[in-house]
C-alpha cells in the first residue's frame, strides 16, 4: 500500500473523510502539517508506512493515529502510548485494532530497536519538567532502531498556554544531541488561521513568511552506531 496522494492533505484540496469533522481553523492546521509531515517522511526515503512499525509517544485522543492510518499504516504495527488512562481508553474505543497504552514516555515498556518510526506530536511540550522531557527523548531514541527516524512535531510559542511549555530548536537539539536533527518550522499560528476564517488561500500566502508559523517539524535520524 502506498500513501494516499500528498495531494489529499493540502490545504484547500477536496474535502476527505480525514478533515471533514474539523472546522475551517482546525482543517487548515491539520491539512498544512499533515503535508508537510508526508513531505518529510519522503525526503527520508518513506514513500510508505505500510509494513512499518510505529510508535506515537503522547498519542492523546488518537488524531495522529488515525491521521497515519488514513496515509497507509498498519492497524496491528501501529501503537500509541499515553500517560492518561482517560485519555487512552477513549482513543481505545474509537481505534479498535491499534494497540494503545498507558506508559510514562520517560520509561517506554518496549525493548531497544522496537520501531521503524516513532512521532512525538504536541506531546514534549506536555511536560514541564526538563528531567521527564530529556527522559522522554532518551527513550524515544532507544526504542526507535537505528537508522530510525523520530518525527516531532510542537509548538515554539504559545504563550496564551500557561499548561505547557513551549519547545525552541535549540532544546529541541540539545535533547536529540546525538542524532541528526533536521528543524524546520510550519504551521501558520493557529489564532491568525482562526482569523482568517480558516480560509486555504489567504492563509497559504501568510503561512510563507517564517516568523508567522508556530511550530517545529523535526526529522531525528537515530545514528546506526547508537
Ligand atoms: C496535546 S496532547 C497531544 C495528543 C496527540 N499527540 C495529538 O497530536 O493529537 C499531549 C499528550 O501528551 C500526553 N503526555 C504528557 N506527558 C506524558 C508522558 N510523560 N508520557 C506519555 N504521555 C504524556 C498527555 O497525556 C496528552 O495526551
Amino acid at each position: 500500500m502506498s500513501f494516499v496522494p500528498v495531494a489529499a492533505a493540502q490545504p484547500g484540496a477536496p474535502e476527505t473523510g480525514l478533515y471533514a469533522h474539523l472546522d475551517a481553523t482546525d482543517r487548515y492546521v491539520h491539512q498544512s502539517r499533515d503535508e508537510a509531515l508526508l513531505t518529510l517522511l519522503r525526503r527520508h526515503g518513506i514513500e510508505t508506512l505500510a509494513g512499518l512499525r510505529i510508535l506515537e509517544v503522547g498519542c492523546g485522543g488518537g488524531s495522529l493515529l488515525r491521521t497515519l492510518l488514513h496515509y497507509g499504516a498498519d492497524g496491528d504495527r501501529l501503537i500509541g502510548i499515553d500517560i492518561a488512562s482517560a485519555t487512552v481508553a477513549g482513543a481505545g474505543a474509537a481505534l479498535p485494532g491499534t494497540p494503545l497504552a498507558v506508559a510514562n514516555a520517560a520509561a517506554l515498556p518496549y525493548r531497544d530497536g522496537s520501531f521503524d518510526v516513532a512521532f512525538a506530536f504536541t506531546s514534549l511540550t506536555s511536560m514541564l519538567d526538563q528531567r521527564e522531557r530529556e527522559q522522554a527523548a532518551a527513550e524515544t531514541l532507544r526504542v526507535l532502531r537505528p537508522g530510525g527516524l523520530l518525527a516531532v512535531y510542537d509548538f515554539w510559542v504559545n504563550p496564551l498556554n500557561r499548561t505547557t511549555r513551549s519547545l525552541r530548536p535549540n532544546e529541541l537539539r540539545a535533547l536529540f544531541a546525538g542524532s541528526r536533527v533536521e528543524v524546520e518550522r510550519v504551521t501558520l499560528a493557529p489564532p491568525i488561521v482562526r482569523a482568517l476564517g480558516g480560509r486555504p488561500g489567504l492563509c497559504r500566502r501568510l503561512e510563507r513568511l517564517p516568523w508567522l508559523r508556530s511550530h517545529l517539524l523535526a526529522a531525528v535520524i537515530k545514528e546506526r552506531a547508537q
